[in-house]
């Protein structure tokens, strides 16, 4: 309600932008009106993306493997529903500026209907530029015909990734931030409206790498979600750098608009199993698209086993929809709390040491949670029950994570 009332608010205030659009709806009641029924993204989105294992090397065949792997590996029952193919899938314009997918992509309808024929959703991407990041064609100028192109395939959520909009941007108002700014905003919210005219639910997702912060004026532009960060890496290095660059964003997140630290590398690159288990652990914490991005015909159990852990699952899909904070870092580790639905709590301790505890013992302080004494919960990677105790000793390897949920925090 709360977002829906802001939304409305926010499009009057950027009204003057509106106008520039084409085809913008007469009312910003009308406008509202389009999205919110039904509401999409009201927990953070679940599926997978293409780009952190195929980049630019995909073809229809890998999306279908994709849509077919998540209904056989048990991923679409725990949630995975949107299958999302990123850059490189765009071909030409024809003579009257309809875009048409390359020949990698023969018959996306067809596609779509396969992705949909399995109980699943299909995204897609683009960029507010002539050109994606890739150097494909972008939807500049062409923005009302490409949302309802979508629209007729049955595309269910967009990735609009900025690219060559920044060159755009700088060309039109060298020196200017502030005019930059209002270019930018206007260019996401111009396809905003070019969604909203076709009457389909599909989830907006705005990628300009977390620049002037996008979680303050996502919403605005109909935002469902916005990259707060770069691109990230199969790499600890990188998922830990982007995971510290959270801190102080938990407030512009909440059901229907999302901040997004990029998509998962779990079972990519050489990430260690406690890489894999304290990143997917992270990203749950803070309420973020869990989109996976590995090999999924290839997937080992014990990668599966991270990604289908359902008690993981279901801190991140919380419907209270309030992401971690960070409650305090001492030495090498972290200690990150989630407030859950009907007063339940997230407590995360992350050793970002490169070395066991055992030899740095770490005491979990609980009065610094907020928390009086000790304390029932579950550990959630082991499935057992788990006391926490006043400065109780905690012994994790390195870049492993202890995750525990109390139901009843005293
Ligand atoms: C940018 C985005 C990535 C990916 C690529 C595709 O780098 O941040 O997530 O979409 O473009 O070209």
């Amino acid at each position: 309600m709360h977002f829906r009332a802001s939304l409305s608010v926010a499009i009057l205030a950027l009204a003057p932008l509106a106008a520039l659009s084409q085809g913008a709806p007469k009312s910003a009641h009308k406008l509202h009106q389009k999205r919110a029924s039904p509401q999409v993204a009201q927990t953070p989105p679940m599926g997978w993306n293409s780009w952190n294992y195929f980049h630019r090397n995909l073809t229809e065949q890998d999306i279908r493997s994709a849509a077919d792997e998540i209904v056989a590996s048990g991923m679409r029952d725990a949630g995975y529903i949107y299958v999302n193919i990123d850059d490189t899938w765009e071909g030409e314009r024809d003579a009257n500026g309809v875009l048409h997918a390359n020949s990698k992509f023969p018959d996306m309808k067809a596609l779509a209907d396969y992705v949909h024929s399995k109980g699943l959703k299909l995204g897609i991407y683009s960029s507010p530029g002539p050109k994606t990041c890739a150097g494909y064609a972008g939807s500049l100028d062409h923005e009302g015909q490409d949302a309802q192109l979508y629209a007729s395939w049955g595309v269910d959520y967009l990735k609009y990734d900025l690219c060559s909009f920044r060159q755009d941007m700088q060309q039109q108002a060298p020196d200017d931030k502030a005019a930059q700014m209002r270019l930018m905003q206007a260019a996401y919210l111009k396809m905003d409206q070019a969604l909203r005219a076709t009457g389909r639910p599909i989830v907006y997702s705005l990628c300009q790498y977390g620049w002037d912060a996008v979680w303050e004026w996502g919403p605005k532009v109909g935002a469902n979600l916005w990259r707060t960060t770069g691109d990230i890496q199969a790499n600890w290095q990188s998922i830990y750098s982007l995971l510290n660059e959270q801190a102080g964003l938990a407030r512009y997140a909440g059901p229907g608009h999302w901040n997004d630290p990029d998509m998962l590398e779990v079972g990519n690159g050489r990430l260690t199993l406690a890489e894999n288990r304290s990143h997917f652990s992270m990203w749950a914490m803070l309420a973020a698209p869990l989109l996976a991005g590995n090999d999924l015909p290839n997937m080992k159990p014990e990668i599966k086993a991270i990604l289908l852990n359902r008690d993981v699952i279901a801190i991140d899909q919380d419907q209270l929809g309030r992401e971690a904070t960070r409650a305090y870092s001492e030495g090498e580790v972290d200690v990150w709390t989630r407030h859950l639905a009907g007063g339940a709590m997230a407590i995360a301790v992350l050793n970002a040491g490169n070395e066991r505890y055992s030899s740095h013992p770490f005491h979990l302080t609980l009065a610094r949670l907020g928390l009086h004494g000790a304390q029932k919960g579950k550990d959630l990677w082991t499935g057992k029950e788990i006391a926490l105790t006043q400065n109780m000793p905690i012994e994790l390897g390195t870049h492993d994570i202890l995750l525990v949920r109390i139901a009843k925090p005293r």
